[in-house]
């Protein structure tokens, strides 16, 4: 049997400063190979929080984090960023895009953070994938010349080029009018399925939550399957 893509056990997270207060508060949380999950919440209920923790961009203060199988808690933060490249994708609601680099520079950044890279067929990828989106043309373009969806679209192939078991994406429709979040989420379910990727997305939006396989709210530091 497979591990699951990532596994949280009893993870209780709180910040420095603010000890007393358990953002997280016992949360257990598994996705498999292939699921497409929601998590919707109000505004600080941890859903961040919760993403960071998942992608290992920060570490519970207790609990366990399994990625594919692997305890995080016995890797290096070398490790850990190491596993990260391997493993993990993110989109977050503002692209964060580099404002210098083309469309196509700024989809193969992550790559520099692997060990081993086949190049051309690293670009090979990049560059099927920006046409699958229907960015072709516009590979040369900086983030600066493309409109905001078409920004999103170069974000989803960035996430997805180190070929992630695992996409994180953090109200990636947000800052979208209606018709652009709509065609966003076309392409995440489509482009998940696909690759057979796990996706955990966290979004305000109960239409956006009800297109994926199961849905969760974070209340009270814990999720609740909606
Ligand atoms: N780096 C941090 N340091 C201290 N407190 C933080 C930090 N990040 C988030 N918080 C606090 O944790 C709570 C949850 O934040 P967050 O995960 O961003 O919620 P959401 O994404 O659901 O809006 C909030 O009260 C927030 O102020
Ligand atoms: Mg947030």
């Amino acid at each position: 049997m497979n591990a699951p893509t990532v596994e949280l056990t009893q993870v209780i997270k709180s910040y420095a400063g603010d000890s007393h207060r358990k953002v997280l508060n016992g949360l257990d949380f598994s996705i498999d190979p292939g699921q497409r999950f929601a998590i919707t919440g109000p505004s600080g209920s941890g859903k961040s929080t919760l993403l960071n923790i998942l992608g290992t961009l920060d570490r519970p203060s207790s609990g366990t984090v399994r990625i594919a199988g692997t305890d995080t808690a016995g890797l290096s933060d070398e490790g850990l960023a190491h596993l990260r490249a391997e493993t993990i994708g993110f989109v977050f609601q503002l692209h964060h895009l580099l404002p210098q680099c083309s469309a196509l520079e700024n989809v193969l950044a992550p790559a520099l953070a692997r060990s081993q890279v086949n190049w051309p067929e690293t670009e090979q990828r990049a560059r099927d994938l920006l046409q699958r989106v229907g960015l072709e043309h516009h590979l040369t373009k900086v983030p600066g010349q493309l409109s905001g969806g078409e920004r999103q679209r170069v974000a989803v192939v960035r996430a997805l080029i180190n070929r992630p078991r695992l996409l994180l994406a953090d109200e990636p429709t947000g800052a979208l009018d209606e018709a652009n979040a709509r065609n966003l989420m076309d392409l995440l379910l489509e482009i998940s399925e696909a690759e057979g990727v796990s996706l955990v997305l966290v979004t305000h939006d109960p239409a956006v939550a009800s297109r994926l396989d199961r849905a969760y709210e974070l209340r009270g530091g814990a999720l609740h399957r909606q």
